[in-house]
């Protein structure tokens, strides 16, 4: 397995696999690998000749006040398990490389952004988009894998790349789980063990919301009012949103449909926690 700090080593890395006539897998990551970030990489191996993984912890996604600094690092825990699966290269540039003095383009993408995530984090999309479009085009993989647990970033990267015509093919992983329930997160590292416990109301409150849609129950209004009620009994929660939205558009919705996601970001304690599904029942 490969290193490469620099745009220069992973660009001529990327012309000789150009010119061999290469697939090349990407898995972008901020590092701190659990086995959501795996199990990706794993897809990347199945579906790709030459995987290559990035590690960098985006500053331009955080907003002030928000955890960029105490987001949780470990590189040499990520290189050996990258070197464990078998991951061709791992790129992890120093901010520098990314952002050097006098950086100032951005890339927008201008409607799915503004709901759900978007409304909350000011600066997230828009940091999202711009290290996406700029590891795109370092790495100019033939495919890309993103997590469904972050299903609005997964639907905005695709739309990026269609629209810039970046020529990658981006690929949704489901979202992997704890054996309880959790959804898997680098963030999950910030909870105490009595806050763990009231984080399994978020994926709790979702299937109950798909076994309610199971049984008849398609108001939207209902649906998100019982999730709230269960998230909300617990000690050391507060929601930030919870919405039954349209999985292409990001839209609210009123009554489920089989584009129906129910969406929630919660904070429990200090971290903050996203987790969705879809509703229709039969729906992966
Ligand atoms: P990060 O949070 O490290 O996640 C990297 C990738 O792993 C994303 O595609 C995310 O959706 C996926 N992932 C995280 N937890 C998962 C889980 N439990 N199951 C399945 N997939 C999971 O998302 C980012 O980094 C950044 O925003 C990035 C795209 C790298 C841009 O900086």
């Amino acid at each position: 397995m490969e290193l490469f700090r620099t745009n220069a080593e992973i660009n001529k890395w990327r012309d000789e696999r150009w010119r061999e006539g290469k697939t090349i897998g990407f898995v972008p990551t901020m590092g701190f690998l659990h086995r959501g970030h795996l199990a990706l990489m794993e897809e990347a191996m199945r579906r790709s000749e030459q995987v290559v993984v990035s590690i960098f912890v985006n500053p331009t996604q955080f907003s002030p006040g928000e955890d960029l600094e105490q987001y949780p690092r470990d590189l040499d825990r990520d290189l050996k398990l990258c070197h464990e699966l078998g991951v061709h290269v791992v790129f992890a540039p120093a901010v520098e490389e990314m952002y050097p003095p006098g950086f100032q383009t951005r890339v927008e993408v201008q409607h799915l952004t503004q709901h759900l995530c978007g409304l909350y984090r000011s600066d997230f999309f828009s940091g999202v988009t711009l290290v996406v479009t700029k590891l795109f085009c370092l790495v100019r993989p033939h495919l890309a894998f993103f997590g469904e647990k972050d299903f609005q970033q997964l639907v905005v990267v695709r739309r990026l790349s269609k629209d810039l015509n970046l020529g990658v093919e981006v690929i949704a992983h489901p979202t992997v789980r704890e054996s309880d329930g959790l959804a898997m997160s680098s963030r999950n590292t910030y909870l105490s063990e009595e806050e763990r416990r009231s984080a399994l109301s978020l994926s709790l409150s979702l299937l109950e919301a798909r076994k309610m849609v199971a049984e008849g129950e398609l108001r939207a209004d209902v649906l998100v009012q019982r999730a709230e009620m269960m998230i909300e009994a617990e000690p050391h929660t507060r929601i930030q949103y919870l919405q039954v939205v349209d999985e292409e558009t990001m839209t609210d919705l009123t009554a489920v449909t089989p584009a129906a996601v129910m969406a929630m970001a919660v904070f429990v304690g200090q971290a903050r926690l996203i987790d969705n599904m879809r509703l229709w029942p039969d729906s992966s």
